[in-house]
């Protein structure tokens, strides 16, 4: 049994790991254990385990699995309340459990109910197992139970106030020092590596922008503290306790990792608390900041889902690992296993000033290269000639489409692609027909100004009213229109989040309603249209996570195409996210941004290492790049599965000097592909043999790859690959390789 109980313990077993936790005799739910699987169940630490030290109440600095604020705690808590009458203290205790042998997603399900010692407060623990990955999703429900207990304990009935109520609290093994690896940025820089040595004090992660940002991503990892390079652990004063760290740094392809991720595309927070007493938990929920969440007599509060798991395969295997988990159990079932189409997108050729007969052309052309998908970005609608107006007005600008968008999507559709379309729903310029007649559906304080950022304000998607808006234009123009993918873009973070219709007590619920509702909207319209593919993007990689994953089948990365920038950004992607939701277009040379000059070929092979994409202006590519093009798509062709589907080796990261290697290896490993980036050779610096992984070594490998640049034979073993490697001819600035292996 995967999950199981003696009792008092409760076991959740994957196949590596175990996840224990106990029911104490004083009723409080401790974590015991979280690591690799043992064999005995005597293995496993006891509960009651009390350290004692002054100034604090041993109870209080139990491991938790849930700490709610009350008694002499101090550690940051998962709940906070506050009671009708005043009362805002909380003792949650152990009431019953159930295991389920198989949930609603067919995995196995712990429940464990938690109860207010005075109050009409229920707290319902939920983790789903997913056995084969060894990764654990965990959400809590949390009730007011008044309704359900006439007459009941409450002093007095009425609305509880949650002040913060996070998803999960992680306890990692006590006694050592970690450091975190997490994703920082900016547009245009979005998921950058950091390696933060933590020593007592919280670390916080978040996002206040109402949406999951470009800035941050709600994603962790957690290992060993001298993972943080080049540090030494007695000179940073970090050895608490004052003993040498337990466990070797992690790497790429070794050592233990704790990670997780959270499920929510709004204001989110992750917080890593190591304590004086070398304890180091990991919280993470929506975040707290402005938010309070009424819950009248009766009513319930479902927490979005945080995944974590643990592996002792490194980085690598903790990337494996999420990605597995995103096709098999996070991404849209209908999609999650097809292949993404090589797409087109005209934003970078032509801007807002699209019209029917150039994007015609530039249709002929994208289908010559073996475009797949042919996408019509911004400014197709309404009296949209640049960001300045438009937004909210979503009909097709009749001066550039005077026909209508129909004669485009045949012409496309007879080509042989899919049709695409960008949209903004969330959006509106106050310089629009919408705004005009409906100034209240905007987030706003009444008699504060109304903040915009790109010309635009954010339509309050808590209302009803403009939920049915958003669902009846795109029901329409989908409806109306042979439309095959959408991407919804949002373009700025909230500000003077008001909400002034809604009775005061809800009115900080703004930040949790309007992301429900925006799933809410999502969830119909695929329901509605079941075929059409959506994107993800807000102002490139500004919305990637768990949560929109459940509905985009894909996400836009960033607007920064760059192909070297790009390295280093898809880099950190894939430490969290699946390739295949990567969304990599390669643009022209120089790049509009960094001026930076390669060749195409470098070009397309960073973007084969995600959903290709092309946003060049094909009307300027001369015939022998539109050639050389052609012949890079169906290369990628022949290869996606491996770079969608297969196991992903970081085999040089770019950080690390002037190379950097990614390989790509599917299920049997029967196929893989390999790519190699040059950034700059130097001193004359022959390029080192790169070696695999994951192949198998007694088989023997074919190898496809351009003349000149293999040294040695095209036929080699496994076993030779992985402990000698490949020698490649990689030569002057941002230059590339692809391999293609087969086993014969
Ligand atoms: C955002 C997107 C771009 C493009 C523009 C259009 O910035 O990230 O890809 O769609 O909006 O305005």
């Amino acid at each position: 049994m995967p999950i199981r109980s003696d009792g008092k313990r409760y076991f959740l077993e994957g196949n590596q790991t175990a996840y224990v936790l106990a029911v104490r005799d004083d009723k409080l739910v401790e974590h015991l254990y979280w690591g690799p699987k043992l064999p005995l169940d005597t293995d496993y630490p006891e509960a009651d385990r009390n350290p004692s030290f002054a100034f604090e109440n041993p109870q209080g600095l139990v491991p938790l699995e849930y700490p709610a604020w009350g008694g002499l705690r101090f550690s940051e808590p998962c709940l906070k309340v506050e009671f009708p009458d005043g009362c805002r203290d909380t003792r949650l205790v152990f009431e019953d459990a159930a295991i389920l042998p198989h949930d609603e997603a067919g995995q196995p399900h712990l429940v464990i109910r938690l109860v207010d010692t005075a109050y009409p407060l229920r707290v319902e623990l939920h983790y789903r197992l997913y056995e084969a990955l060894d990764l654990i999703e965990r959400w809590a429900i949390v009730s007011n139970a008044a309704a359900a207990d006439p007459g009941g304990m409450a002093p007095e009935p009425g609305a509880i106030r949650l002040e913060q109520v996070f998803s999960a609290c992680w306890n990692l093994p006590a006694g050592t020092p970690y450091c975190l690896t997490h994703l920082a940025g900016r547009w245009g820089g979005e998921t950058q590596l950091r390696h933060d040595l933590l020593s007592e004090g919280k670390k916080v992660l978040e996002s206040r922008r109402g949406a999951t940002s470009h800035q941050a991503n709600p994603w962790f990892a957690l290992t060993p503290a001298g993972t943080a390079v080049g540090v030494d652990l007695a000179a940073a004063g970090t050895a608490v306790p004052p003993w040498p760290e337990l466990g070797r740094p992690t790497g790429e392809e070794d050592g233990p990792v704790w990670f997780g991720a959270l499920a929510w595309s709004g204001s989110w927070k992750i917080v890593v608390e190591a304590t004086p007493y070398a304890q180091t938990q990991v919280l993470a929920g929506i975040n707290d900041f402005d938010t309070v969440i009424s819950l009248g007599p009766g009513e319930k509060f479902t927490t979005p889902a945080c995944v974590a798991g643990y592996t002792e395969g490194g980085f690598g295997s903790m990337s494996r690992t999420l990605h597995r988990y995103q096709l098999q159990h996070v991404l849209p079932p209908a999609g999650a296993r097809q292949v993404r189409p090589v797409l087109y997108n005209s934003w970078e050729a032509t801007y807002f000033a699209v019209n029917e007969q150039q994007q015609m052309e530039l249709a002929e052309k994208a289908a010559r290269l073996g475009v797949e998908l042919f996408v019509v970005d911004d400014g197709w609608f309404g009296r949209r000639q640049n960001d300045r107006a438009g937004l909210g007005d979503w009909y097709v600008n009749p001066e550039k489409f005077p026909r209508g968008l129909g004669p485009l999507i045949d012409h496309v559709h007879r080509l042989g692609m899919l049709f695409g379309l960008w949209v903004e729903p969330e959006m509106v310029n106050p310089d629009s027909d919408l705004y005009r007649r409906h100034p209240d559906w905007v987030l706003h304080v009444p008699g504060r100004p109304r903040t915009e950022s790109r010309h635009q304000l954010v339509l309050n998607l808590a209302r009803s009213e403009v939920r049915q808006f958003i669902l009846d234009f795109l029901d329409r123009l989908l409806s109306e229109n042979s439309i095959d993918f959408i991407k919804w873009d949002m373009n700025r973070h909230f500000s003077e989040p008001g909400w002034p219709d809604e009775p005061r007590e809800h009115q900080r619920e703004i930040w949790i309603r309007y992301v429900e509702g925006l799933y809410q909207v999502w969830d119909e319209l695929r329901a509605r249209h079941p075929k059409v593919l959506w994107e993800s993007c807000s102002g490139g990689g500004g919305r990637v996570d768990l949560g929109i994953l459940r509905r985009a089948d894909q996400v836009w990365t960033s607007d920064n195409t760059d192909p070297f920038d790009r390295l280093f950004i898809q880099e950190g992607y894939s430490y969290a996210y699946s390739p295949k939701t990567m969304v990599c277009w390669l643009t022209d040379s120089p790049h509009w941004g960094n001026q930076r000059a390669s060749s195409l070929r470098y070009r397309f092979h960073v973007a084969m290492t995600g959903t290709l994409g092309i946003g060049a202006n094909l009307n300027h590519w001369s015939p022998a790049e539109m050639e050389e093009a052609r012949a890079l798509v169906a290369q990628y062709k022949a290869i996606r599965h491996l770079v969608q589907e297969g196991n992903l080796y970081r085999l040089i990261s770019p950080r690390a000097g002037e190379l950097a290697a990614l390989e790509y290896v599917n299920e049997d490993a029967s196929e893989a592909v390999l790519f190699v980036f040059l950034h700059s050779r130097k001193r004359l610096w022959p390029v080192p043999p790169i070696r695999l992984r994951g192949l198998s070594p007694e088989r023997v490998y074919s190898l496809a790859v351009e003349e000149g640049r293999l040294h040695g034979p095209r036929r080699l073993s496994g076993r030779a690959l992985m402990a000698w490697g490949l020698s490649l001819n990689l030569q002057g600035d941002f230059d590339s390789v692809m391999v293609h292996l087969k086993a014969e």
